[in-house]
């Protein structure tokens, strides 16, 4: 590990010899995010973010490398760290700091209190402009670093996790500086929460294991976006899905997509593979652990790792052990196996890339509008959780059709005016 403190560059990462490989990574990336690029031209024209300190706790990926890179276009000087201790692409940070002379805090694999300290390092760039990834920057913002809480202008909160986070700070006036739900853009949940976590957490499971999904009982616990679309791809696949869920309406929806729905303890007697999709915790907890068949296997999609019980599991084996990178054996007391994937850490990042550039693109496009708008209107703002404007959106989605080549038709002068009254009838 290296710090550096000449070139103007402070880092923290792996292995800065790592750089040329990142490039060309960040480069494959680029070529699908065709939305973001679009904004990167007009933010080194426009340079609508000079000025800007932007703190960022994202996965370090090739995508996220694409929008860090998109915000200094735009003038902004960016401080990087990791949002999950896993989730770093190591040459992807190398080449950051090394052509892009960003300032990164990310090693993947690094442990808890490294992924805290490089927290406060972003902190410590004393940020205006806060961009999360789950909520770790700013919750730690609010409960370690409270003098630094006036510098900043507002937030952006990336996942559904982070979002849930902040929406509970403003029910108990503990939030203390406007947050952008990004998450909940339509051109955010609706591609990269389904399909994006759809395609990757199937890339993790298969990456890791390399097992056959047709014909195997795959349970999906949790049916919201995420869910949905890890089990539509599963399904895809062959594989017979079950799902779990707490919430009626969701799964009556899952029953009327074609899903067996049943109780978490009914579906651990037959799955083969388990991955949650929740937000929420001990989702998969000892009395479920116990009655799984020999070989199941499971693994966590959600973004913290506390949504299966790993202490319960730890109390029912006699052994364990690394049998492939990203698995672990647990061998039960009754010589029951368990594999569990990825330390029980959101499987598409840990063992697979992520979501795929292409719908990163319109959720880090929304990323790099929303830091322009808090630069432009932050501060009317108050210290509350905010939709993303619906024109951000709706640009995003007309772009990212034009990037595909599609078009789209528009309603006439008389078919808007048909929606207008209220007189027409039969
Ligand atoms: N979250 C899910 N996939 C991602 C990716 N490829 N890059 C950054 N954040 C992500």
């Amino acid at each position: 590990m290296l710090s550096l403190f000449g070139d103007n560059v402070e880092y923290d990462i792996a292995n800065i010899a790592l750089a040329e490989k990142g490039k060309l990574r960040i480069e494959w990336a680029e070529n699908q995010m065709p939305v973001l690029g679009l904004i990167k031209k007009r933010f080194e024209k426009e340079k609508p973010l000079k000025g800007a300190v932007i703190g960022a706790c994202l996965h370090v990926t090739s995508e996220t490398a694409n929008l860090v890179r998109t915000l200094k276009a735009g003038g902004a000087e960016c401080v990087l760290c990791a949002s999950n201790p896993l989730s770093t692409q190591d040459d992807v940070a190398a080449s950051l700091v090394e052509h892009s002379k960003i300032e990164v805090y990310a090693v993947k694999g690094e442990g808890n209190e490294k992924y805290y300290d490089h927290i406060d390092r972003v902190l410590s760039s004393r940020p205006n402009i806060t961009m999360d990834d789950g909520g770790d920057l700013v919750s730690t913002l609010h409960s370690k670093r409270r003098e630094l809480i006036k510098d900043v202008i507002a937030g952006t909160e990336e996942t559904t996790t982070g979002v849930i986070r902040f929406r509970s700070m403003e029910k108990q006036n503990a939030l203390k500086i406007p947050i952008i739900a990004v998450n909940d853009a339509d051109t955010k949940h609706l591609f990269d929460n389904r399909y994006g976590t759809g395609q990757s957490s199937i890339d993790g499971i298969l990456r890791a294991t390399n097992i056959l999904l047709a014909g195997k009982n795959f349970v999906v616990c949790g049916y919201g976006w995420c869910g949905r679309g890890v089990a539509l791809r599963a399904k895809g696949m062959g594989a017979n899905v079950i799902v779990v869920e707490v919430n009626p309406l969701r799964a009556l929806e899952a029953v009327m997509d074609g899903y067996r729905v049943m109780s978490i303890a009914d579906a651990s007697r037959i799955g083969d593979i388990f991955i949650t999709a929740t937000g929420n915790k001990n989702v998969i907890r000892g009395e479920h652990f116990a009655v799984m068949k020999d070989g199941a296997v499971v693994a966590n999609t959600g973004h913290f790792n506390v949504e299966l019980n790993l202490k319960d599991l730890e109390g029912l084996i006699k052994s364990k052990r690394k049998l492939r990178e990203c698995v672990e054996e647990y061998k039960l007391k009754n010589d029951n196996r368990i594999y569990l994937l990825a330390e029980g850490r959101l499987i598409n990042l840990a063992a697979a890339e992520g979501h795929p550039a292409s719908v990163m693109d319109m959720s880090f496009a929304n990323q790099a509008l929303c830091a322009e708008y808090i630069k432009k209107e932050g501060k009317k703002l108050t210290a509350k959780v905010y939709p993303v404007p619906k024109e951000i959106d709706e640009k995003i989605a007309r772009l990212k059709l034009q990037s595909m080549n599609i078009k789209i038709d528009r309603l006439t002068k008389e078919q808007e005016e048909y929606l207008r009254s209220w007189k027409i009838g039969t």
